[in-house]
């Protein structure tokens, strides 16, 4: 077996390994826990990317992972960032959580809408499916607040990118894995998680790269109209040739560099010019992100690149490890643009870290160590770099 071999097996074998079925309350479910005992619960964005991947092995089980959150949806459309199927949301997570009751279900926050993308990918078309186009239209009623077609954020967490620096600026001491965290879900709680009412109350609010890069590939994947036009008109930052959020009040723009700037790789309909800026001038840059293991979630340039991960008794997601899931999506971009020899470094960079350390959480960017969880289930999207799906890569990617 050569390394990619290796990575496509050690991809299954953790799929399998983390497959988790039952039924909570009457309702059936079937997900992939991102970590055994870690993670125990069903992850939006985790589901999407463990769903893709999956495909590969085991059809039905992709569509059963995000039939389940489809399962979890309310009757107004909304889907929450983490369903806590079988056991409920215990002890002290509660002020870390978004959720509403000690007894809820699922939480009142969000994670980057993909579902209809990466049913696109592992399914068929998500607009034969109503509850996918609803989800969609609870989103566009609720989190685009200025009717341009992109969503807006009421927490870091709603990114996924928990922890990351580019969010000090907007939420400071109550950004997550800072100490008054539990005071903005306290707040964001008392408003009902309604972006509407936290901007009418002072915000912030936050219009963010990477859930709008997503929300972009699951709105093509629907057949409805893209909100890439809308995504550079407002984040494309002409000067640092990169993608900058915006946060309201005030037009905030955080200045550090991180890998979701360059998330809108991803997008089959980025202008071209835009995607070859990202590419020479950051992606392939040794002092920004061309790390031996990239691309790290914080640009090596910045004074808050942390590459070990962070130290201390509260992690710091994002902070700046590389993530297997980033590594796909701007590795999307490098094979769109024809930039073929940068977009094999960067798989087998990350191949190389995989068949070493095997599935972790994030790896270091310079030596490929692994750290965080172990048999992180989206880090199976090795496979995707490992043997890429000539089908899936026209079509869809
Ligand atoms: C961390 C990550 C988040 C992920 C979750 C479960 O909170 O930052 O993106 O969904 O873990 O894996």
């Amino acid at each position: 077996m050569d390394d990619a071999e290796r990575a496509l097996a050690e991809a299954e074998r953790v799929l399998r390994q983390n497959w988790r079925e039952g039924e909570a309350a009457g309702v059936p479910y079937a997900y992939t826990e991102p970590s055994p005992g870690r993670y125990p619960w069903q992850w939006y964005w985790d589901s999407c990317f463990a769903a893709i991947v999956n495909r590969r092995f085991e059809g039905d089980r992709a569509r059963a992972e995000l039939e389940s959150l489809l399962a979890a949806q309310r009757p107004d459309g909304f889907i929450g960032h983490t369903i806590f199927w079988g056991r409920r949301v215990s002890g002290f997570r509660r002020a870390f959580y978004n959720v509403a009751t000690r007894t809820a279900r699922q939480t009142e926050s969000i994670q980057p809408p993909l579902l209809a993308w990466a049913w696109r990918i592992a399914v068929g078309d998500p607009a034969a499916e109503a509850r996918i186009g609803a989800q969609a239209d609870w989103l566009l009623a609720n989190r685009d607040l200025e009717g341009d077609g992109l969503l807006w954020i009421v927490q870091p967490d709603e990114s996924g990118l928990d922890a990351s620096p580019k969010f000090e600026p907007v939420w400071g001491r109550r950004a997550n894995a800072r100490p008054g965290f539990p005071l903005l879900v306290r707040r964001n709680h008392r408003l009902g998680f309604s972006a509407r009412r936290v901007r009418e109350r002072g915000g912030p609010v936050l219009c963010e790269t990477l859930v709008n890069t997503l929300w972009s590939l699951s709105l093509r994947a629907l057949g409805q109209p893209s909100a890439t036009p809308a995504l550079v008109e407002r984040l494309w930052d002409e000067r640092r040739g990169a993608f900058v959020d915006w946060a309201e009040p005030g037009q905030v723009r955080p200045e550090a560099l991180t890998w979701d700037a360059l998330a809108p790789l991803a997008l089959p309909d980025l202008p071209e010019e835009i995607g070859r800026r990202l590419v020479e001038e950051h992606l392939l840059n040794e002092e920004e992100f061309l790390t031996p293991v990239a691309p790290p979630s914080v640009s090596a340039s910045e004074p808050s690149y942390e590459p070990g991960g962070s130290r201390g008794p509260i992690r710091r997601y994002w902070r700046g490890p590389t993530w297997v899931n980033s590594a796909w999506l701007v590795w999307l971009g490098l094979r769109r643009l024809g930039y073929e020899e940068a977009a094999t470094r960067l798989a087998d960079g990350v191949i190389g870290a995989v068949e070493r350390e095997g599935l972790r959480e994030y790896y270091d960017p310079r030596t490929g160590a692994g750290l965080g969880a172990r048999d992180f289930a989206w880090s199976a999207l090795v496979a995707e770099l490992a043997e890429p799906d000539p089908a899936a890569t026209r079509s869809h990617l």
